[in-house]
C-alpha cells in the first residue's frame, strides 16, 4: 500500500503531500491542476521514469516547476508498506543533471543510495519492473485500453514479455540456432567420413599388422640364429684359450723335459768321468791289498803285538839297568859290608862286584840299544801300515761309490732314453693341437662372417619393421579420427534430437504457461465484468489466442471482438482487462492506478462504475488511484479524496484540499 507522497516543484506542485489509505483513493479536480502529475510522481519514485520520460516526450528539466517560479531541482519522496515493512523512496532532479540523488530506506535502514540500485530494489520488492508496473498497475491517461491499442499480431509478443515468456522464445531460436550450426556440423562431417570410408582402413591394417607380424616371426628367427652362433663362438674362443693353456703346459712340459735331460747328460757325463778315474783307483787298491795282504786288520794287530812284545822288553831291560846303577850307587857308597847280605866284603870282592855289574850294565845298554832302534823301525812301519790300512779304507769307500755310478748311469740313461721318446710325443701332441687350432679359426672365421650376415639382416628387417611399425599408427591415428568422427556425427545426431526436444518443450510449456495464464485473466474478468458491467446485453467477456490475443464480449448473438462494440463497451472490457491483468501479474501487490476510466461511460455507466469502486472493489484490489474530474464519483470513494485546484489563468500551483 502507498501510504503518502510528497511533490516538491515538481511540475505544477511546490509542496505537496498526500496520504493514501486502503481502498479506493481519489484525486479530483478540473482539467490541468495537477492530478495526472501526482501519478506519475508515483512511477518516478519508484522506477525513475514514467511513460512520458520513457517515450522521451517529456525531459526530465520539464518535470522542475517552471512557472510560477522557476526551480532548479525537484524532488519526490514516496512511502508504502508492503508486508507489514515500511519503505521510503527519495528522487531528486537537477536541471541539466537528470536523476542527481536517490535513495531507499527500509524501516528507516539505507538500502540504496544510486538511481539505478534505488530501482533494482523497488523492482526487487515489489516484484515488479517498470514495464510490468505500466502495464498492469498504471493504467495511463487515455491508455485504458492500452492492450487494444496494440496492433493485432504483436499483442502476443508484448504479453509474451510481460509474463517472460518471451525469454522461452530466445532460448527456442538459440536452440534452434544451435541445432542448425551442429547440423550443418553434422553434414560436413558425414561427407567427410564418405570421403574416408574410401581409404578402407580397417583392410590396409589388418594387412600391416599380419605383415608386421611376419616380419617378427623372421626377426625371432634371426635372432635366435644369431644367439646360437654367438654360443658357438663363444665355446670356439674358450676352446682356444683352453688350447693355448693346454699348448701353454705342453711347451713347459717339454721345456722341463729338456731341462731334465741336458742335467742328466751332465749328471753322465761326471759320473763317467768318475768311474774312469776309478779304474786307477781300483788299480791302487789291487796293488795295496797285495802289500797288506788279504786281511789288512790281522798284519795291523800283528805289528802292534810284535811292537808291544819289544816294548816291553825294552821296559825290562831299562828296569834292570836302574836295578844294577843303583846296585852300583850301593856298592860304591857301601863300605866295608854287603849292602845285601850285610855280610863283610872286601875292597877287591867289591871292585870285583862293581865291575862284574859294570860288564852286565853295558851288555844290558847294547842291547836296549839295539832294540830301541828296532822299536822305532817297527814303530815307523806300524805307522806305514796304519796310513796304508787307512787308504785302503778310503779306496773301499770310493769303489763302492763308483759302483753306485755305474748303477746310477744305467738308470739316468734309461732315463734321458724315456725323456727324449716323451719330448717328441709331446712336440707331437703340440703340432696336432696347432693343427687342430688352424681348423677352428678358419671355422670361427666363417661362423664370425655368418654372425655378421645375419646381424646385417636383422638390422635392415627392424628398420623395415619400424617403416611399418610407423606406418601403421599413422593409419590407426586416421582411422581413430575417422571413429571419432563417427562418433561425433552420432552425438551430432543425440544432441539435434535433443535440441528438438528442448524446443518442443519450450514452446510447449510457453503455450502452456500462456494457458494458464489465460485463463487466469479470463477467470477474474469473467468475475469482474459481471459486477462491472451495467446491462444484460455482454454477459461474457474473454481473451483468447486467434493467431493473436483477441478480447471478445459475448452478446446475444455470440462472441464478437471488441474493436467492434461501442467506445463505452470497450473502455469497461479494457477496464476489466486492466483489473485482471493487475491480479494476474501481481498477485501479491494488488495495486491499481486508473487515470480518467469513465472518460467514455455514460451516466448509467458512470454510476454503475462508481457503485462497483464502492461496494466491490476492496475484495478485488486492495488499494486504487482513481484519477477524474467527475465530482460525483467522490461519493463512491472508500479512501482519500483529494480535490486539486489551480489558478490556471495566473500560472498559480496546485492547490489540495483534503474533503
Ligand atoms: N514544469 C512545469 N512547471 C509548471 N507547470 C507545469 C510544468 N509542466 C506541466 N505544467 C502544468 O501542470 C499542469 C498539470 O498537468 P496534469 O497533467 O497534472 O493535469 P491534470 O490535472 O491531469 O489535467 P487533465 O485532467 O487535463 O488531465 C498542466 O496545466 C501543465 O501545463
Ligand atoms: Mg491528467
Amino acid at each position: 500500500m502507498i501510504t503518502r507522497i510528497k511533490l516538491r516543484n515538481w511540475k505544477s506542485h511546490l509542496d505537496s503531500e498526500l496520504s493514501f489509505s486502503k481502498g479506493v483513493n481519489a484525486l479530483i479536480g478540473i482539467m490541468g491542476s495537477g492530478k495526472t502529475s501526482v501519478m506519475q510522481a508515483i512511477a518516478f519514485a519508484l522506477f525513475g521514469t514514467f511513460s512520458g520520460v520513457s517515450s522521451r516526450r517529456i525531459a526530465i528539466d520539464d518535470l522542475i516547476m517552471k512557472k510560477p517560479q522557476e526551480k532548479g531541482e525537484s524532488s519526490i519522496e514516496l512511502e508504502f508498506v508492503l508486508d507489514g515493512r515500511k519503505y521510503e523512496v527519495k528522487r531528486t532532479v537537477e536541471k541539466g543533471k537528470g536523476t542527481s540523488s536517490a535513495e531507499i530506506r527500509e524501516e528507516g535502514k539505507l538500502l540504496e543510495v544510486n538511481p539505478q540500485g534505488v530501482t533494482r530494489e523497488v523492482s526487487r520488492i515489489l516484484q515488479m519492473d517498470y514495464d510490468l508496473f505500466q502495464r498492469a498497475v498504471y493504467s495511463e491517461q487515455n491508455a485504458m485500453d492500452y492492450f487494444l491499442q496494440i496492433p493485432k499480431g504483436k499483442r502476443m509478443q508484448q504479453i509474451d514479455s510481460m509474463l517472460k515468456l518471451d525469454r522461452y522464445e530466445k532460448a527456442r531460436e538459440a536452440a534452434v540456432s544451435i541445432k542448425n550450426r551442429i547440423a550443418e556440423r553434422r553434414k560436413e562431417k558425414l561427407r567427410m567420413i564418405e570421403d574416408l570410408k574410401e581409404r578402407k582402413f580397417e583392410e590396409r591394417i589388418r594387412d600391416l599388422e599380419s605383415e608386421i607380424k611376419k616380419r617378427g616371426r623372421e626377426r625371432e628367427r634371426l635372432k635366435g640364429e644369431r644367439e646360437r652362433l654367438a654360443k658357438r663362438m663363444e665355446l670356439i674362443e674358450r676352446k682356444f684359450e683352453k688350447r693355448e693353456d693346454v699348448v701353454d703346459d705342453l711347451r713347459n712340459r717339454i721345456a722341463d723335459l729338456n731341462g731334465r735331460i741336458i742335467y742328466l747328460q751332465n749328471d753322465i757325463k761326471e759320473r763317467k768321468e768318475r768311474f774312469k778315474k776309478g779304474e786307477e783307483i781300483r788299480a791302487k787298491f789291487r796293488k795295496l791289498k797285495r802289500s797288506i795282504g788279504e786281511k789288512p786288520e790281522d798284519s795291523l794287530r800283528e805289528s802292534e803285538k810284535s811292537l808291544e812284545g819289544r816294548r816291553k822288553e825294552y821296559y825290562s831291560l831299562e828296569t834292570m839297568k836302574s836295578e844294577i846303577l843303583r846296585s852300583l850307587e850301593e856298592l860304591e857308597s857301601a863300605g866295608e859290608r854287603c849292602p845285601v847280605c850285610e855280610s863283610k866284603i872286601t875292597r877287591e870282592k867289591r871292585g870285583t862286584l862293581i865291575s862284574h855289574r859294570k860288564a852286565h850294565m853295558e851288555g844290558i845298554e847294547k842291547k836296549m840299544g839295539k832294540l830301541s832302534k828296532v822299536i822305532s823301525k817297527d814303530e815307523k812301519e806300524l805307522e806305514a801300515l796304519k796310513e796304508r790300512v787307512e787308504l785302503l779304507r778310503e779306496i773301499e769307500i770310493e769303489r763302492e761309490g763308483i759302483e753306485e755310478d755305474r748303477k746310477k748311469i744305467a738308470e739316468k740313461e734309461r732315463e734321458v732314453k724315456y725323456s727324449r721318446k716323451k719330448v717328441t710325443h709331446l712336440v707331437e701332441l703340440v703340432r696336432k693341437r696347432e693343427a687342430e687350432e688352424k681348423g677352428s679359426r678358419k671355422a670361427l672365421q666363417e661362423i664370425v662372417a655368418k654372425e655378421r650376415e645375419v646381424k646385417t639382416k636383422l638390422e635392415s628387417l627392424e628398420e623395415i619393421t619400424q617403416e611399418k611399425n610407423d606406418m601403421l599408427k599413422e593409419l590407426k591415428e586416421e582411422r581413430d579420427m575417422f571413429l571419432e568422427y563417427v562418433e561425433e556425427t552420432k552425438t551430432y545426431e543425440r544432441i539435434t534430437d535433443s535440441m528438438d526436444s528442448f524446443v518442443f518443450v519450450l514452446r510447449n510449456t510457453q503455450d502452456q504457461l500462456r494457458d494458464e495464464f489465460l485463463k487466469t485473466v479470463n477467470y477474474i474478468m469473467s468475475q469482474v465484468w459481471n459486477e462491472l458491467y451495467p446491462y444484460g446485453d455482454f454477459s461474457e467477456i474473454r481473451i483468447l489466442v486467434e493467431k493473436d490475443y483477441v478480447l471478445q464480449l459475448k452478446g446475444t448473438r455470440g462472441w464478437v471482438n471488441v474493436d467492434l462494440v461501442s467506445g463505452g463497451e470497450r473502455s469497461l472490457a479494457s477496464l476489466a482487462l486492466r483489473i485482471a491483468f493487475s491480479l494476474a501479474f501481481t498477485p501479491n501487490l494488488r495495486w491499481l492506478i486508473l487515470d480518467e476510466p469513465t472518460h467514455n461511460l455514460d451516466v448509467n455507466a458512470i454510476e454503475h462504475f462508481g457503485g462497483v469502486l464502492r461496494d466491490r472493489m476492496e475484495n478485488i484490489i486492495d488499494q486504487v488511484f482513481l484519477i477524474t474530474h467527475e465530482e460525483r464519483l467522490s461519493d463512491y470513494i472508500t479512501g482519500s479524496i483529494y480535490k486539486l485546484e489551480r489558478d490556471k489563468k495566473m500560472d498559480g500551483i496546485t492547490k489540495i484540499i483534503v474533503s
